[in-house]
């Protein structure tokens, strides 16, 4: 628990407080939703109205406040290494801005080029995507696939690139996420972690805003620190954090409404 309340401390200066997004029992998830071809994570688009799916609104709330003030698009989601949840944080909030009546087109690009599978958790499967713009010139066009769930657009990782941090850090790549904010309303960003790979800070100072999740209980403060500071040296605008992986009790009667 000491990291929990450590990690919430280092965001008090920021604008978006930590959120905790508690995690479903497995046994419940798996046991509703075995014939989906969708990750059963995504509890905003199976649980909509569940109390884990309302956190991620009120991120999307915060979210949304700062994107009018500022007219800002693109939100970059990273962390400071692997498994931290930023994948699943990312689905989750793509849902959940495909409900705000104010946004029409939503859109999530892959940028893990190493082993993003974001097709996979929509349950698509695409051999074209991220890697193919940026290495070979494919159209925008073709690299955007629409999914089962309405107003929601991505663009898969494509196949295993060489160069996933040159490719990233591109020009292209910068034109790209230019291009695409005349396209959608908003657009979110799975990024790959910032401690071991070189230039994820770079793609994230691209973006409008940056999320950095930090597994609670697990991710220590200076590694997160230590992150941060990539951010701040690529002169990323990093927004907040949110805390995953929080394992607290939700008494049974809730998961009668889930
Ligand atoms: N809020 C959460 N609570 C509990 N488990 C979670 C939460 N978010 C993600 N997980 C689980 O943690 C694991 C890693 O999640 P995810 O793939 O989203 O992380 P990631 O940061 O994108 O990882 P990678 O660095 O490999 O891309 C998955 O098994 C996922 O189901
Ligand atoms: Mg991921």
């Amino acid at each position: 628990m000491k990291n929990i309340f450590e990690a919430f401390k280092i965001v008090k200066d920021k604008q978006i407080d930590a959120l905790r997004m508690p995690s479903l029992p497995k046994e419940f998830i798996l046991k509703s939703i075995s014939d989906s071809n969708i990750n059963p994570r995504i509890v905003t688009h199976f649980y909509p109205k569940s109390p884990i799916a309302e956190q991620y609104y009120r991120l999307r709330e915060s979210i949304k406040s700062k994107m009018q003030k500022e007219s800002f698009k693109t939100i970059a989601i990273t962390s400071a290494v692997n498994g931290e949840g930023k994948s699943i944080t990312s689905l989750n909030l793509a849902v959940a801005m495909t409900k705000d009546v104010d946004c029409k087109k939503v859109l999530l690009i892959d940028c893990d080029l190493r082993r993003g599978r974001i097709d996979h958790s929509l349950g698509l499967n695409s051999n074209v995507g991220l890697s193919e713009y940026l290495m070979l010139g494919t159209e925008i066009n073709n690299i955007l696939f629409k999914t089962k769930i309405n107003k929601l657009t991505i663009i898969p990782r494509g196949k295993i690139a060489d160069n996933p941090s040159e490719l990233l850090s591109s020009e292209k790549m910068k034109k790209l996420l230019g291009e695409l904010k005349k396209q959608f309303d908003v657009i979110i960003v799975d990024m790959p972690p910032l401690i071991p790979i070189a230039d994820a800070s770079i793609v994230c100072a691209q973006s409008d805003m940056v999320l950095m999740a930090v597994r609670a209980g697990k991710t220590q403060r200076g590694v997160v620190d230590h992150a941060a500071e990539f951010l701040a040296q690529a002169e990323a605008n990093l927004i907040g954090y949110v805390l995953t992986h929080v394992e607290y009790y939700i008494p049974a009667y809730i998961y009668q409404y889930v």
